[in-house]
């Protein structure tokens, strides 16, 4: 594992108009365990969010958005609360820097970019790391990964009232092109998995978007997260030895089952089971393996469709149309659930004939047009803002 804190944003501060960008990501595998101090793989993906930001001479911080027409100006020491549109994700942000006495100068903020909203990709996130980067780079101060990471998710569970883990945020700010990234929640520590080891270089990562829009702040996510820290304290009183809950066996779970509700221990059993199916798809990754992989990623589906229960109908055939298909190693939900897309493992060669198929199959049952994304792992914002790299995704029609 590499300690993230070695790393540090440094961007020279210069004066007028400066563009910032911070990419989207997906999630291979390591659902729901990030606020149990779990395992995630996420990878970035090449959507982008982009901050244009300059000085401003009027004395206030103005927000504006090329995606929604009402932004937002204010005094430099108002502290009102969230207003409940998109101008909240950058107002957290600047209140989390205010909040730790950095001095900000007036400035004007034009956020706008092409991550699909609410698609479980991470639009949120990616606002979040875009503003803090543009706003470290106007009060010329560095910051380490993990802080940038971590001040993005405060802004999102304490202005926007979104009750997140720490994925999208640290994913979006520290992903490497061409790599996976594995990073353990509990202590912030990480590793780059290869994307293109031995036969998964032959493949692609297809994103799936259902079209059905999911929210963090929409309470589902916040009630499953309850089910699971219940489920975590209680396992924790009973064995202490254990540090959090993916730290657990399933024997030490159904220990617990006469204080905890079957809610509870469906979604604990799935958060026990992701993460050692996150230790096996690393090690699927490392040997390069897909047709191991894919089947990890597919039974990690069947968990959160069973045991965690925040799949929905459209998703759920989505992955069983995708599996039946001919070089298609494995499928899953990926992101908070209930809504959103698929991740998909697929043989380069079969790709084109995958998305077509997937595209007539759901028209066909739920008269709904599929968006694929054929996605290749980007640099997070760190590295995009020290050097730009092309666009290098492809959607297919
Ligand atoms: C959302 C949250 C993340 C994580 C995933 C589920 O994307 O923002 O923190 O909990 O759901 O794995």
């Amino acid at each position: 594992m590499t300690s993230s804190s070695d790393e540090q944003i440094s961007i020279q501060a210069r004066s007028g108009s400066h563009q910032f960008v911070a990419p989207a990501r997906v999630n291979l595998i390591g659902e729901h365990t990030d606020y149990t101090g779990g395992l995630v793989m996420p990878m970035a993906i090449p959507f982008t969010t982009v901050a244009q930001l300059r000085s401003a001479t009027d004395g206030r911080y103005s927000f504006s958005s090329g995606l929604f027409s009402a932004g937002r100006s204010m005094a430099t020491d108002d502290r009102s609360p969230r207003v409940g549109d998109w101008s909240d994700y950058p107002i957290g942000v600047l209140r989390e820097f205010q909040q730790r006495g950095l001095q900000i100068p007036p400035f004007a903020l034009h956020l706008t970019g092409n991550v699909p909203l609410g698609a479980g990709l991470s639009s949120s996130a990616s606002v979040e790391v875009v503003t803090a980067i543009a706003l470290l780079s106007h009060a010329q101060a560095t910051l380490p990964i993990e802080v940038i990471a971590k001040l993005c998710q405060s802004a999102e569970n304490n202005y926007v009232g979104s009750p997140c883990g720490i994925m999208d945020q640290f994913a979006v700010t520290a992903a490497k092109r061409d790599h996976a990234l594995l990073l353990n929640t509990r202590d912030l520590t990480f590793e780059l998995l290869p994307m293109n080891n031995n036969s998964l270089s032959n493949c692609r990562i297809v994103v799936a978007n259902s079209g059905v829009r999911h929210s963090i702040a929409g309470g589902d996510y916040g009630l499953r997260r309850r089910e699971v820290e219940v489920g975590q304290t209680k396992l924790l009183q009973r064995f202490p030895e254990l540090r959090d809950l993916g730290d657990g066996t399933l024997e030490q779970l159904s220990a617990c089952a006469d204080e905890l509700s079957p809610e509870s221990m469906r979604r604990c059993r799935h958060i026990i089971s992701e993460n050692q199916r996150v230790r096996n798809a690393r090690q699927a990754m490392l040997d390069g393996d897909p047709a191991r992989l894919g089947s990890i990623m597919t039974a990690a589906h069947a968990s959160e469709r069973d045991d965690f229960e925040c799949s929905i109908d459209e998703i759920d055939f989505l992955v069983d149309a995708a599996v039946s298909l001919r070089g298609c190693y494995g499928a899953r939900l990926t992101g908070g659930g209930f809504g959103g897309c698929t991740v998909n493992l697929v043989n380069a060669a079969d790709v084109d004939e995958f998305t077509s198929a997937m595209k007539s199959a759901y028209r066909s049952k739920f008269s709904l047009e599929l968006e694929t994304y054929v996605c290749e792992a980007v640099d997070g914002a760190l590295a995009r803002n020290a050097a730009q790299h092309t666009n290098s995704i492809r959607e297919t029609n």
